[in-house]
């Protein structure tokens, strides 16, 4: 099924909430729990320096993905803060390579420039870390134990950047 990809509005929270709970229920790949994903941070998401939905024709949000810049003066080339969901049902057809592929080219064109992208996958998601390395990002450290599954057992995060010069 076709789908574009457009800036997010204060119109899509609802949405981009929806998405995010969707996606959160399968422990180990968002960082939040689906009870985390509140109203609060949709809006959060939608404040980015950049946060964009994945849209079927007919309006749905699918997929979304934010990031913001750095405010202190030496990090201010840096976007962190990346978050990225696609509906459990439209996992798989190419939706979060597109969100990457609008961020990372929006990234290049922003001023004062952007020059490195930087995000954290749990250990437990190879899935994103592979799509991660076929996006460019590379492997940058390990996190030990920084976080903790609710059954308990403690799961690295993997830190990734990707330099755009
Ligand atoms: C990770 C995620 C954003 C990728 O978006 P997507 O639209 O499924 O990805 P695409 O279809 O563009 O690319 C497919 C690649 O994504 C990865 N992937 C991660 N989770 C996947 C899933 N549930 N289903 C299919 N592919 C997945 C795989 O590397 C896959 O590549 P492969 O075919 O070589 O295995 C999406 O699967 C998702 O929302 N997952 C749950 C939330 C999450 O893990 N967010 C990232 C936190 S770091």
């Amino acid at each position: 099924m076709s789908f574009t990809i457009r800036p997010a509005t204060p119109a899509d929270l609802d949405a981009i909430v929806a998405v995010h709970k969707a996606a959160a229920t399968t422990p180990g790949n968002l960082a939040r729990a689906p009870e985390e994903v509140t109203p609060a941070y949709g809006d959060y998401a939608i404040a980015s320096d950049i946060c964009l939905v994945a849209v079927e024709p007919d309006g749905t949000v699918i997929g979304e993905i934010h990031a913001r810049r750095e405010t202190i003066a030496l990090f201010a080339h840096v976007l962190g803060g990346l978050t990225v969901a696609v509906h459990p049902q439209r996992q798989g057809q190419g939706i979060g390579s597109r969100l990457f592929d609008t961020l990372i080219a929006w990234a290049r064109a922003a001023q004062p420039e952007i020059l490195r992208i930087e995000l954290a996958a749990g250990a437990g998601n190879p899935g994103a870390v592979r799509l991660y390395e076929r996006l460019g990002f590379q492997h940058e450290g390990r996190q030990a134990a920084r976080g903790r599954l609710p059954d308990g057992r403690f799961e690295d995060d993997i830190l990734m950047g990707m330099l755009l010069f």
